[in-house]
């Protein structure tokens, strides 16, 4: 099989890391789908033709990870129209910020269930296939919150440190099968999620970054790349951090 033959579905695929995910296996000849909220249908358009005018061709499908119903009929759609998925970047997320004393129970909720039920949800509907096929290829897509906590961050630091578990359980089930599970975990990246904190809470965080600076998206898609390559036969069951040296573990 060629990697041109590659169908590759990354979930929040139009955010600040999934585009530089996108981006990235598109140039390494995936048929790439970026995944977006049905709400987001507008954005996703323009989000499409310009990647188009900077000379990828990536398609968009709209679907709420959060929803497995939805995920099954968007895996179901997209099966149709581009074939089984290959590669899976489990890569939608959101935050909902506050200390643990403030934290309504809607917050909690909406970040377990976007940033970690959506790994059932999609993944679910993607893994028979993939034992079907002999091959899959799975990134979660994490962060160092997950491995070290965060201030305020309690949701999310549970939903990514529970992607790691899935990770590691799912490497264990596929590795006999051709399929191979990692994590990605980024540190503080330049995106529309770090942007929106308190520039102060930002800047004060960023300042205990060894390498003094935040990533950048695409630091974290040639992890991903990586991964997913056939340079790599072997890494299954794996957290790789790409923090700068925030959290070193
Ligand atoms: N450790 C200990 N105490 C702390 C603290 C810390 N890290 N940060 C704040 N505090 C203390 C403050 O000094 C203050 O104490 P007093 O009440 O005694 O004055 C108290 O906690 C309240 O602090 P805040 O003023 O910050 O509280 P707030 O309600 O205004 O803000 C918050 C709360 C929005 C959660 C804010 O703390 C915050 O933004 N934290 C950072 C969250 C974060 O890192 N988000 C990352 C988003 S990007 C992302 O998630 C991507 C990724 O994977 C990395």
């Amino acid at each position: 099989m060629t990697t041109s033959a590659r169908v590759a579905l990354v979930t929040g695929g139009i955010g600040g890391i999934g585009t530089a995910i996108c981006q990235r296996l598109a140039s390494d000849g995936y048929s790439v789908v970026a995944n977006h909220h049905p709400s987001e249908q507008e954005a996703a358009t323009a989000w499409k033709n310009d990647r188009k005018g900077a000379g990828f061709e990536i398609d968009t499908i709209a679907g709420d990870v959060s929803s497995f119903d939805d995920c099954a009929k968007m895996i179901a759609a997209l099966k149709e129209s581009h074939g089984p998925v290959s590669v899976l970047v489990n890569c939608a997320g959101i935050t909902r910020d506050s200390t643990f004393k403030k934290m309504e129970n809607s917050s909690w909720r909406a970040v377990i269930d976007v940033n970690l039920s959506s790994v059932f949800n999609i993944t679910r509907n993607v893994w028979e296939d993939m034992l079907a096929a002999s091959y899959g290829r799975i990134v979660n897509i994490s962060s160092v919150n997950g491995q070290r906590g965060q201030f305020g961050q309690s949701n999310y630091a549970a939903a990514k440190a529970g992607m790691h578990g899935v990770t590691m359980s799912l490497a264990q089930e596929g590795a006999a099968k051709g399929i191979t599970v990692n994590t990605v975990s980024p540190g503080y990246i330049e995106t529309p999620m770090t942007l929106a904190m308190r520039d102060d809470v930002r800047e004060a965080i960023v300042a205990t970054v060894p390498m003094r600076r935040m990533g950048r998206p695409e630091e974290i898609a040639s992890a991903v790349a990586f991964l997913v390559s056939d340079d790599n036969s072997y890494v299954t069951g794996i957290n790789l951090q790409v923090n700068g040296g925030l959290f070193v573990h």
